[in-house]
């Protein structure tokens, strides 16, 4: 089965995951518009996960847009931010869903960036067994990339995103207006998701971002339409391909290995997850120099262009004592560790990315002279 296609004024790009298909809507309004909600199953009540942030910009308007389907509309509002993504939060979820007593078949709606989205998910992954639930991401970071694909978790201190499932939305509404408000530090975060999708899998894209930067980072609305539909076209293509990441999906990683352990090292929420990405975009392309799969040239385009849209590329310290066993130590826990063994995706030729483990005094040398910027 493919998923429906949606009559409605804005773009759609599809999921292709059998009985779990599912449509992307991209657009200006997407969150205000009727259409944007036909054909979500029937229930008598939703719960709408957000933060303090974004619940005074936009909780009324998705509260007016569901109204008339439910018969209540509950608001869950989480406190703001990456340190946040933990059980704790999660159980805030728990508590309100079960103090309303909300059924199997009460809707969640996601409303914010991909730490109210992952949480939220990883929420209707397990209350009750699984509700069905609907992503409505709020940031560029979640409108490319988390809102998609149906990854949840919540964080643990000994490692980023340790705990969740696979779960999937049953729909995705991006509202491309929503992204005016969003801070200037939040949208670059958001731009190292989309460059991201570039050198793993469309250098005509990668082209597309150098030439469209400074439009994006403007915030121009053709500029922006454009990104987050074609990052949704990349994702849902590795994603159809790959849901549970046995394969191909890791890709979708690039510079997330070395990113997450600057998240984790620097403490949750003082690097941006994008911000961590960006870096770490720079180190694991350092690397696929030092493997001998792609020249200087590739790597010094890639740190421009992460430059040029504000992002940092020189790697924190982590450890003023022994920085690289701190760095590695971290990496060892991440998720595509084999055996203690850490995993890479490099860049095979510039638009193709592989799956690597490297001799660690290669990684130290990335990793010693990305820290020296
Ligand atoms: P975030 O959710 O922390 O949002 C960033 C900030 O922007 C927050 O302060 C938020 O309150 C605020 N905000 C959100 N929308 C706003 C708006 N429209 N206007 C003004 N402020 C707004 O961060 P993020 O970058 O969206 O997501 C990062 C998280 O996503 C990380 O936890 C990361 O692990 C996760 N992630 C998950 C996947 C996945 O596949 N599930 C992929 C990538 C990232
Ligand atoms: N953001 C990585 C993935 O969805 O697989």
């Amino acid at each position: 089965m493919t998923s429906q296609q949606l009559h409605s004024p804005f773009q759609q790009v599809d999921i292709d995951l059998g009985d779990r298909s599912y449509g992307i809507l991209i657009g200006a309004g997407v969150l205000d518009s009727a259409h944007s909600y036909d054909g979500l199953p029937p229930a008598s009540s939703a719960m709408i996960v957000t933060n303090q942030t974004v619940a005074p910009l936009y909780q009324a308007r998705l509260v007016q847009a569901i109204q008339a389907r439910y018969r209540t509309v509950h608001v869950v509002s989480l406190p703001d931010g990456e340190s946040y993504k933990t059980w704790e939060s999660l159980n805030l979820i728990f508590d309100a869903l079960l103090s309303k007593g909300c059924d199997r078949k009460t809707v969640l709606f996601a409303l914010g960036g991909g730490v109210v989205g992952d949480m939220t998910g990883f929420a209707a992954a397990s209350y009750m067994r699984g509700v069905p639930f609907v992503q409505v991401p709020t940031t560029l970071l979640a409108q490319v990339d988390s809102s998609v694909g149906g990854k949840t978790a919540i964080n643990h201190s000994l490692g980023k995103n340790m705990i969740g499932a696979f779960y999937q939305p049953l729909r995705v509404l991006c509202d491309l207006d929503v992204l005016r408000t969003l801070p200037a530090r939040e949208l670059s975060a958001g731009l190292a998701e989309v460059i991201k999708y570039g050198p793993i899998a469309d250098m005509a894209f990668l082209d597309w971002i150098e030439a469209s930067i400074e439009p994006l980072m403007a915030r121009d609305a053709d500029a922006l339409a454009f990104a987050v539909r074609r990052s949704c076209e990349i994702k849902a293509w590795v994603v159809g391909q790959d849901e549970r990441e046995s394969g191909v999906r890791a890709i979708l990683n690039f510079g997330h290995t070395f990113g997450h352990a600057i998240e984790a090292g620097m403490g949750y929420g003082a690097w941006l997850h994008g911000e961590a990405v960006g870096c770490g975009m720079v180190m694991a392309a350092r690397l696929s120099q030092a493997l001998g799969l792609v020249d200087a040239a590739f790597v010094d385009r890639l740190t421009r262009l992460i430059q040029r849209a504000g992002l940092p590329t020189v790697a924190p310290v982590l450890d003023t004592q022994d920085n690289v066993e701190r760095y590695l130590s971290l990496m060892r826990v991440d998720k595509k560790s084999e055996a203690g063994a850490i995993k890479f995706v490099v860049i095979d030729s510039p638009g193709r990315a592989v799956m690597r483990s490297a001799p660690d005094a290669l990684v130290a040398q990335v990793i010693e002279t990305s820290c020296r910027g």
